[in-house]
């Protein structure tokens, strides 16, 4: 079903208001369900959220509450009484249709014509219908907590069957993932390339100026721009079309993407779905970005991205992901964190199902082949999924033998799937890149360093030992990282305090140990820039 074209702002100004009056909230949901309810809405399950609203329903009108063990049907007999967040949340994210009568009573400013005439329901037989997702959805980053209310299309939780090709996605494990990485320093404009539902744009409008959202997708568009205005945020500017073609000749301090990265077969038998798919063959669509987007960035500018790079026979994905980066016409820091690698088998499956098609279905193990013949044509044993943080270099004429790009490429499988902290960690550690390339041993020599607050230290004994056995830094924040230290480095960083200069401890140091001290400084200081680029310990000034 297409949202309606024509959304007024003044129909989502009255929704807004119910759904504020009802308290549609993630709280008040949690509260609805409980813990395990909520646990099973995440692993795509809703049977134990209707029977959770089957039961306070019957506790409140016990003889209105259905016994059959029908999904729907747990629901109401008549939801006329339901208490509004319980109609809305029936509805909109369960997909359990309401009687007409009960959605009018929660939505009593934008009434029912109104919801009708938004998209968000049909009405039939005295029924409405959700056509679309709504829910609450909250969150903290650097400026505080928060919560919104996102529109999408309704997921393959409450769809009978597969998605079709235009489906809008919802917020998902990814969409948290790139915004919990995203950097959230004051910037004056952000581009989000392939904006969906419109959440990364939102998220980015809370420390921008202004932010340019695009899609290919009309649909995606319509939906974001009724999230905007839905959660009153007026900073961005929806623009339709083709990976950058929106915005030719435009520049940004910052751009983030959870571009259709999906790597699938191009054939005519294998639904291209908008949401994941861009199109291209293989992990086309991540070269385009990576090479394109130096050329979207004011010097300095950060893009912050997700996606997949193959392994082909014999190549390092990673060798493919440098290679784009040094064909970026921008000079670019680069900084990939590979999560998870899957075989080809795992994950043509992962994204047969994720387009709802049910594996021991003869459609499933025709995609499951088209798949694996794709991946065999190109010599594909592997696939990659990351995320990856680019900046553009501050001056493009640099001199090449001075300038000293980042270039860090780490796998990393244990790191965090979503962390609201992470993008002022990544902010951090091109900060602690910038220090390191700009001060040499004997400018390091003479700095001051302080140990960060997130940083512990543990030692292990063999019982009856003085000597620790193992000393580990451990990294509170950030990617959680633990380094292990000799005692001599264990000592530096003991030491630095913000007090003592770095020389001066190491040559105390040396003294302690009766080590030479050129041999302890050349041995100490590479390790002690790993250590700050990394942020366990910060320079002063
Ligand atoms: C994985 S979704 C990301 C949605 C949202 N930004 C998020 O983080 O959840 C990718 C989005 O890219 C859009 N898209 C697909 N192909 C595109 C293209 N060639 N150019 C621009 N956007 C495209 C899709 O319509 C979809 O909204």
């Amino acid at each position: 079903m297409q949202l309606n074209s024509e959304v007024t702002d003044t129909l989502i100004d009255r929704l807004a208001a119910d759904l504020e009056t009802s308290d549609f909230s993630v709280g008040t949901l949690s509260e609805l369900w409980g813990e395990r309810a909520e646990q099973a809405l995440h692993r795509g399950e809703r049977v134990p959220a209707l029977r959770a609203l089957a039961a306070r329903r019957s506790s409140q009108a016990p003889h209105s509450a259905e016994t059959s063990s029908s999904a729907t049907a747990l629901v109401f007999a008549s939801a006329s009484e339901s208490e509004p967040a319980v109609t809305l949340a029936s509805l909109f994210l369960l997909g359990v249709p309401v009687d007409a009568s009960a959605l009018a009573a929660a939505v009593p400013t934008l009434g029912l014509d109104g919801a009708v005439e938004l998209g968000l329901v049909a009405v039939e037989g005295g029924q409405a219908r959700a056509l679309v997702d709504l829910r609450p959805y909250s969150f903290v980053d650097t400026a505080g907590a928060g919560s919104w209310w996102i529109v999408s299309d309704l997921g393959e939780m409450v769809l009978d069957g597969a998605l079709t090709t235009d489906h809008v996605l919802g917020v998902g494990g990814a969409s948290l993932t790139l915004s919990g990485l995203m950097v959230s320093r004051p910037v004056e404009r952000v581009l989000d390339l392939g904006t969906g539902c419109g959440i990364q744009a939102l998220h980015a409008a809370r420390h921008a100026g202004h932010v340019v959202a695009t899609d290919i997708s009309a649909r995606a568009l319509e939906i974001a721009a009724l999230n905007a205005r839905l959660n009153g945020v007026h900073n961005i500017e929806f623009r339709l079309g083709d990976m950058f073609e929106p915005v030719e000749g435009e520049r940004f301090d910052q751009i983030v993407t959870n571009p259709p990265f999906v790597i699938t077969p191009r054939r005519a038998d294998v639904p291209a779905y908008e949401y994941r798919d861009g199109g291209r063959i293989g992990d086309g669509i991540m070269r385009e970005v990576v090479t394109g987007v130096g050329r979207h960035l004011n010097p300095g500018g950060i893009a912050q991205m997700l996606g997949n790079w193959e392994y082909r026979a014999g190549e390092d994905g990673f060798d493919r992901v440098r290679g784009w980066v040094q064909a970026s016409d921008a000079p670019l820091d680069a900084w990939l964190i590979e999560r998870e690698r899957q075989d080809p088998a795992a994950y043509a499956e992962t994204w047969i199902r994720d387009g709802g098609t049910r594996s021991g279905t003869p459609d499933f193990d025709r995609l499951y082949n088209a798949w694996l013949d794709d991946f065999a044509d190109r010599g594909v044993e592997s696939v990659g999924f990351g995320y990856l943080t680019l900046r553009r270099a501050e001056q493009d004429q640099q001199d090449p033998q001075a300038a000293k790009p980042l270039r860090r490429f780490e796998r990393m499988p244990d790191a965090l799937a979503a962390s609201s902290g992470l993008g002022t960690h990544i902010a951090a550690v091109l900060d602690a890149h910038d220090w390191i390339a700009a001060h040499d041993d004997d400018a390091l020599w003479r700095a001051t360093l302080q140990v960060a607050p997130d940083v512990t230290e543990e030692r292990n004994y063999w019982p009856g030992n003085d000597d620790p056995s193992t000393i580990t830094l451990k990294q509170g924040g950030g990617f959680a990282r633990t380094v292990k230290l000799d005692t001599a480095l264990a000592a530096l960083v003991g030491a630095s305090d913000g007090e003592l200069p770095v020389g001066v401890i190491v040559e105390a140091i040396a003294q302690l140990l009766d080590a030479d001290v050129p041999a302890l400084r050349q041995e100490l200081l590479p390790r002690l820039r790993q250590l700050i680029l990394d942020g366990f310990v910060q320079p002063l000034g």
